[in-house]
């Protein structure tokens, strides 16, 4: 790995000092972005909606999204993702100026195009990769997540500066913080939900009913289809997949894993899921969807919800534990 990967030591966050930092969206990523930026030293304050009183009892001085944006010279945009266009057009728009800092969390509306930051202002990209709970979790520990930052516009020639201060002051230079655009940070994220989230747990799926299906009881393939995956992420994680493949469980699992798993991975629809990613097309049916107000996602929750497999974890989880 030769990539600049940027630490503390790295990155001088006196660049806001005095600077306004409005953090636009009081939710999972915007909470632990204020509290830890807030605990670096800098002044903060939050833009909401609907959670005022939120931001307000956790100390921090909250405004309506049109009145942050004014007072901000950075603007940190922690909304969700579907959100933030319709807000960006009515609230936030309207009210920039140019200098300031755009910075967003995920770069999927610039990208696609649903946001267009104005030309005289920088827009730009920290993301700690990890949910809220744990980007706070860890800086109260003295530690931090990793993490990226990406330019898109650079108005003042500073925006990278800007941005890696940012990422400092949440915390995540203390692990590592690397430079990339919003395209990767986009569709990397975008094709990892797809492949890892949507693959894994379709293989949990297909593991419960097959077993289900011959015969097996429900709870052992329950058993088998989840909970036994939990510890052992967490150890391939800690000291590598080859320590733990070659040392880390039996040799019977080993062989199983070394000749059987690579069969049950279908390569080219990875590479052609890839593709379809990259060319706009996941982007594409996303907006859809969302925007017919998410009539395949309605359908098929109804009937996750009502499978065998999910009717079993209920039973589970109350019969043997969380
Ligand atoms: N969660 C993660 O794991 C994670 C990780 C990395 C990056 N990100 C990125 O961080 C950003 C924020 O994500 P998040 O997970 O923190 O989002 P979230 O908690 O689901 O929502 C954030 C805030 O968006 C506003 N909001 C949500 N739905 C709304 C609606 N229908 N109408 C009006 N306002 C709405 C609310 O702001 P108010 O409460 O202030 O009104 C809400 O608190 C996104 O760009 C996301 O991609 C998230």
């Amino acid at each position: 790995m030769n990539e600049k990967i940027y630490r503390d030591a790295d990155v001088d966050a006196s660049i806001l000092n005095g600077k306004v930092i409005a953090v636009i969206g009081y939710g999972i990523q915007g909470k632990a972005q204020a509290a830890n930026a807030r605990d670096s030293g800098f002044k903060i304050i939050i833009g909401t909606g609907r959670s005022a009183e939120d931001a307000k009892e956790d100390g921090f001085d909250a405004y309506s999204i049109a009145d942050a944006t004014k007072r901000a010279d950075i603007l940190l945009i922690e909304l969700a993702d579907p959100a933030q266009p319709p807000i960006w057009k009515a609230d936030i728009a309207p009210h920039l100026r140019a200098g300031q800092t755009v910075i967003f969390c995920h770069g999927f509306n610039v990208l696609y195009g649903q946001i267009a930051v104005p030309k005289d202002l920088n827009s730009a990209l920290f993301v700690p990769n990890a949910p809220g709970k744990f980007v706070r979790e860890k800086y109260l520990k003295g530690e931090g997540i990793y993490g990226c930052v990406a330019v898109d516009h650079d108005a003042t020639g500073d925006a990278l500066k800007i941005a890696l201060a940012i990422s400092k002051a949440v915390g995540s230079t203390r692990a590592g913080v690397v430079e990339m655009s919003f395209q990767h940070e986009t569709e990397g994220d975008n094709f990892e939900e797809q492949i890892l989230y949507g693959g894994a747990i379709a293989l949990m799926k297909a593991c419960f009913n097959t077993m289900v299906e011959n015969g097996y009881p429900p709870s052992f393939a329950y058993a088998k289809a989840i909970r036994s995956l939990r510890s052992v992420i967490d150890v391939m994680d800690e000291i590598g997949i080859e320590a733990y493949v070659s040392g880390g469980c039996s040799r019977t699992c080993e062989f199983a894993i070394r000749t059987r798993g690579p069969r049950v991975i279908n390569e080219d629809a990875i590479r052609q899921i890839f593709a379809e990613t990259e060319q706009g097309e996941f982007a594409r049916d996303w907006m859809q969807e969302f925007a017919l107000g998410m009539p395949t996602l309605h359908r098929m929750r109804r009937t996750g919800a009502n499978s065998r497999m999910e009717q079993t974890g209920r039973e589970w989880r109350e019969k043997f534990g969380k």
